[in-house]
This record gives structure tokens, sequence and C-alpha cells, in this order.
């Protein structure tokens, strides 16, 4: 089956946090955030909730789109840091936007996106929608130890979300895949005040072996990238666009120096933002949309890579 994205739209926090305002209380400084991340600053929700970002996200996407609440068939939603363990986020959405179609979350951390795009074009081919909203929206600033100088000045929050439809050239290939290890990247689940718990359970904060992601993210996205071209049988100079996961700017560089790809062609917005997680991808697709960059016709390669260790990686066509 196929699709076309017809609209996008995010929504960030209004409170930007710089790497000063951070070093106010850990022992960090900017030059080694800036250095080792590319990361200046990220956006926090201090009032707003994620239900607030997800819905102006899903809104803007609507209204680019010029599709109302009612025509949706689905609603899918990208998030592990969603304001409800039940129901999903994406009920949520739906009860705020007034849409009364099928709506669930996918946890696939920061390549969730991509997952969810792939179980929105299933749909399509069984026939079963023919417009669906996809939604990515995290609060990470409620996952992280902010004690943590190694974690917490990596991510921010925000939404992304784009409305795509049934037909058109999209995905010339989509490509999804786990290389089992939960240990690398975790957050434990609530731990709950049961009686009958044995064990003391660990608080939910974020633990990452930073080294271990950051190899494992520049071979993802070499490896998936050649795939995509493999699959498509195009070549790496036919991508116009190569949006991935806005985890680490050393990231982008080791890939895109590896790859061989020219470094205006590598979209980067986590300067701003930080790692917003599943919204990374849907964020930069929007920003890039609404500056004129992206034209009818061109390829873009979308990857997106985090916890599982899950990949997802699509070849889009923009319309
Ligand atoms: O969505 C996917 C999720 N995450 C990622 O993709 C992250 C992937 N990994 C990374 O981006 C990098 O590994 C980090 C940015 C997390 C860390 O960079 P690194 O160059 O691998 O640093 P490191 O962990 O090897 O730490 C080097 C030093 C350590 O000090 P010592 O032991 O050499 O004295 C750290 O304690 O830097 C120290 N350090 C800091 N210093 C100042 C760690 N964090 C900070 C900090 N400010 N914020």
């Amino acid at each position: 089956m196929s699709f076309h994205i017809i609209g996008t739209g995010s929504a960030l926090p209004e409170r930007r946090i710089t790497n000063d305002d951070l070093s106010q209380f850990l022992d960090t400084t900017d030059e080694w955030i800036f250095t080792r991340t590319g990361i200046r600053e990220r956006r926090i929700c201090t009032s707003e909730t994620l239900d607030d970002l997800a819905c102006a996200a899903s809104l803007r996407a609507l209204e680019a789109a010029d599709v109302t609440a009612s025509e949706l068939d689905l609603i899918v939603c990208a998030t592990t840091s969603g304001d409800h363990i039940l129901p999903a986020q994406a009920c949520a959405i739906a009860e705020q936007i007034g849409a009364s179609c099928p709506a669930f979350d996918v946890s696939a951390a920061c390549a969730g996106f991509v997952f969810a795009l792939d179980i929105a074009d299933g749909f399509f081919a069984r026939g079963r929608a023919r417009r669906a909203l996809i939604v990515a929206a995290e609060q990470m600033s409620r996952l992280l130890d902010w004690t943590d100088r190694a974690t917490c000045v990596l991510f921010g929050d925000g939404a992304a979300a784009c409305v795509i439809e049934a037909g058109g050239a999209s995905p010339l290939a989509i490509e999804l895949s786990t290389a089992p290890d939960t240990a690398a990247l975790s957050v434990p689940g609530v731990p709950g005040t049961s009686p009958f718990a044995s064990m003391r359970s660990p608080q939910s904060m974020l633990a990452m072996n930073g080294r271990r992601v950051f190899k494992f993210g520049v071979n993802a996205i070499c490896d998936a990238v050649h795939k995509l071209c493999e699959t498509a049988h195009i070549e790496l100079e036919d991508i116009d666009h190569f949006v991935f996961h806005q985890a680490n700017d050393r990231i982008l560089a080791a890939a895109s120096q590896r790859l061989g790809i020219e470094d205006d062609r590598m979209a980067r917005t986590l300067r701003t933002t930080g790692n917003i997680s599943s919204a990374c991808i849907p964020y930069t697709l929007d920003v890039l949309a609404r500056s004129g960059e992206l034209h009818p016709g061109d390829l873009i390669a979308l990857v997106g890579f985090g916890a599982g260790l899950d990949v997802g990686s699509s070849l889009i066509r923009w319309e």
C-alpha cells in the first residue's frame, strides 16, 4: 500500500532552558554540552501538559492538511512519556480534537514515529483507514534524573504530528528492527504501592549507557540508509534530505562522514530542542516543510533509533 503526507504540525513548551541554566544546579558547562552534543537549549514543560502539546501539534497538522478531526479514520501516537499510563495518549488527543476514530499508542522510543507510520500503512493496506493522524509526543523531563549530568542535559519536551492519506508514492521503503538490549537505555515502570511486592522497585528514571547507544546509533543510521537505497533501487545521491533521530550532533556527523553525505543534506534541529525522542523526526519534517525546504518530488530518508534497541527507517517522497 502507499500513503502521502498531507500536513504537518508541531508544538514546543514555552520555557527555554539553556545549557547555562543547567549549569546553575549541575556540575556542567555550556562548552561541554555544546561540543559533546551540539545542543544549546531545550524546551521544558512548566505549566503545559503533554496533552496540550500533542493536541496543539495535531490541530496544526490537521489545519495544514485541510482535514477535520471527524474525517480521521485512525490516530496513532508514538510516546513513552505520556500524561497517562492509561488511557493511551492518542485517546486524550482524540477527545480534545473531537475525533471518534480508533486511537492508540505505540511504544518504540525514539523510533516510534516510523513504527507508527508503518502501522498506519498496514491499516491503509487492509482498507481499514484512508486518513490517519500520526503524532509523536514526549515529555522527557518527567523521566529524567535531574541530578545525572550525563543524561538530563540531552533531552527536551515537544510534540509533532502529520496527517497521512492513503495513496501516493510513499513509502518507497520502510524497515523496522530490534536488537534486543534492555540495559542500554531504560526507564523502569512505576513502582506502585502493592502490599504484596517482595522487592523494592526502582524509581521511574532514565538510565543510559551513552557510549553503547552512540555506537549503535551511528551503525544503525548507516546500515538503514544503505538498506533503504537497496530496497528502493536508488542511489544515495538521489536522496534530497536526511532526517535522522536528533540525539547528538556527533552521531549525525559520524554517520554523514561514513555515508559520504554533504552536510547541507542532513537536517539538524537538536541545537534548540535537544533530544525529544520520537518527536525528533516529525518535528524536523515540520520545520523543513514550513520553511519551504521540501519540494514536491523530494526524496527523504528517515531513520529513528533508540531504546529497545529499536530502529525504524523509511524512504518517503514529498508530494
Ligand atoms: O535517543 C537516543 C538516546 N541517546 C543517545 O543517543 C545518546 C548517545 N550518547 C551520547 O550522546 C554520548 O555518549 C554522551 C553525550 C551521552 C556522552 O558523551 P561522551 O563523549 O561519550 O562522554 P562520556 O560519557 O565518555 O564522559 C566523558 C566525561 C566523563 O568524565 P570523566 O569520567 O572522564 O572524568 C563524564 O563524567 O564527561 C563527563 N560528563 C560531563 N561533564 C560535564 C558527562 N556528562 C557531563 C556533563 N558535563 N553534562
